[in-house]
């Protein structure tokens, strides 16, 4: 079994290693990966976004299946390209990407289908944009229409912040052609949550519930991040909440899709406000999350390619899918100065004897190999998961790990799934 999955993250480690886990005998590759990924998969310096290079690639080395992990690969249209080629690969086509690629169409797909979110207008001109702002009053949210790396997105408490996103949309133009449009959004209170399902075209079979942590500090202060940390599951989607999500937003959402025309098969990411009025949708992904795929697979004890493959299939509804009931929390370790400018190619050290810690597994993210080291290479560079018998014992043993990694500026919250522990008490 030949397998290749694209993408150099946290989530894509995770993949990897599951696939390792169920089947030590598949020959993995992962283009372009990390040096996590290099200890148990052949990496193939090919840049996830290089569909042509990639496509080139699997041509030549005919895997059995490809994983996909990041969106803009999808956006793009990678899965399109290798079916045409009649390469298995799992993930939307760009069609059905768009539910992420573009947050206006999201918009348009979920009031066909009269799925819960946000108000919100579409606009071009920051003169529509101050007029739709007064419409929907401050606090009010911007968001650029299409990919910006998780960082289109603004959230306006005041005049002062309105005023400053505004700036950078229609005045710096920061987000280039994601930008052409905006969408000013109804502010939304509530607790956050995701929900991510394997859709095969017409089944939704949700995941285990998880949580992430978007600001870099504990508390949730400071600047919006690519993610801090995970825990699953999430207590605030109880079994009810789950059932509610299915039925009030993936299920209707999948079915309008397939009636356009353009069926979603792979993972379906709703990111959720949980508000006093029932979850509303804040944004689709179409792919894993990036750190909940962290927190997320160590749970999962059937095997996962067949779940891959059976969403590609459109034969879910025959395949296992089931969890490890024990709780897990993952935390994000980041290089000093993240998610503003930070150094790369500082030696890690510890990695082993984190990793040695009892059901503690360490998922490189940011790293690279250099003559026999272990380097940083990015933004987020590690990501420490545990189980534990609890989510305070998972907790525990996840910081046990982190506290045995060293590296120059490490930084790291120290509050993760802060909101569980709450609950329990
Ligand atoms: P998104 O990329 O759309 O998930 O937005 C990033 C973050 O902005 C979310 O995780 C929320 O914390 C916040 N956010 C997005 N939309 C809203 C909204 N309508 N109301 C309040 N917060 C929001
Ligand atoms: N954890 C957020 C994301 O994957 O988009």
């Amino acid at each position: 079994m030949k397998l290749l999955v694209i993408g150099n993250g946290g989530r894509e480690h995770a993949i990897v290693w599951k696939l390792h886990r169920d089947d030590p005998s598949a020959q993995l590759f992962c283009a372009p990966g990390n040096a996590g990924t290099a200890a148990i998969a052949t990496n193939v310096p090919i840049a996830a976004k290089d569909v042509d290079g990639l496509l080139a690639w699997a041509k030549e080395n005919r895997p059995d299946f490809t994983v996909v992990g990041p969106e803009v690969p999808l956006c793009l249209g990678v899965v399109d390209a290798f079916q045409e080629a009649g390469l298995a690969a799992f993930g939307p086509v760009r069609a059905a990407a768009r539910l992420e690629g573009s947050k206006a169409f999201a918009k348009e797909v979920m009031r066909a289908a009269q799925v819960p979110t946000a108000d919100d207008v579409v606009v071009r001109t920051e003169a529509e944009a101050r007029a739709a702002i007064a419409r929907l009053g401050v606090p009010v949210v911007l968001k650029a229409d299409g990919l910006a790396a998780g960082k289109g997105v603004s959230v306006c408490m005041d005049e002062a912040q309105v005023e400053a996103a505004l700036k950078d949309m229609f005045v710096d133009a920061k987000f280039g052609d994601s930008a052409r449009e905006v969408l000013v959004e109804q502010y939304l209170e509530g607790e956050e949550a995701s929900v991510l399902a394997f859709v095969d075209g017409a089944t939704v079979v949700p995941l285990a519930s998880s949580q992430d942590h978007k600001r870099l500090l504990d508390g949730d202060e400071g600047p919006n991040t690519g993610g801090m940390g995970a825990y699953s599951p999430a207590p605030a989607v109880t079994p009810d909440m789950m059932a509610v999500v299915k039925a009030q937003v993936l299920q209707p959402v999948v079915d309008e899709m397939a009636r356009r025309g353009t069926p979603y098969h792979g993972v379906l990411y709703a990111g959720l406000m949980l508000t006093k009025d029932g979850p509303k949708v804040l944004e689709f992904n179409c792919r894993f999350g990036d750190p909940e795929t962290e927190a997320i697979l160590p749970r999962l004890s059937s095997p996962l390619l067949p779940a891959l493959r059976a969403c590609m299939d459109g034969t879910l509804a025959d395949c296992p899918v089931e969890w490890d009931p024990r709780p897990s929390v993952c935390v994000v370790m980041v290089s000093g100065g993240y998610p503003e400018s930070y150094p790369k190619g500082l030696p890690i050290s510890g990695l082993e004897e984190a990793a040695k810690q009892e059901n503690v597994v360490v998922f490189h993210a940011g790293t690279a190999s250099r003559i026999g080291a272990v380097v940083t290479d990015g933004g987020r560079v590690l990501g420490v998961t545990a189980l534990g018998g609890d989510i305070r014992e998972a907790v525990d043993n996840a910081y046990r790990g982190v506290i045995k990694i060293k590296f120059d500026g490490a930084g790291y919250r120290s509050d993760i799934a802060h909101r569980a522990l709450e609950r329990l008490a």
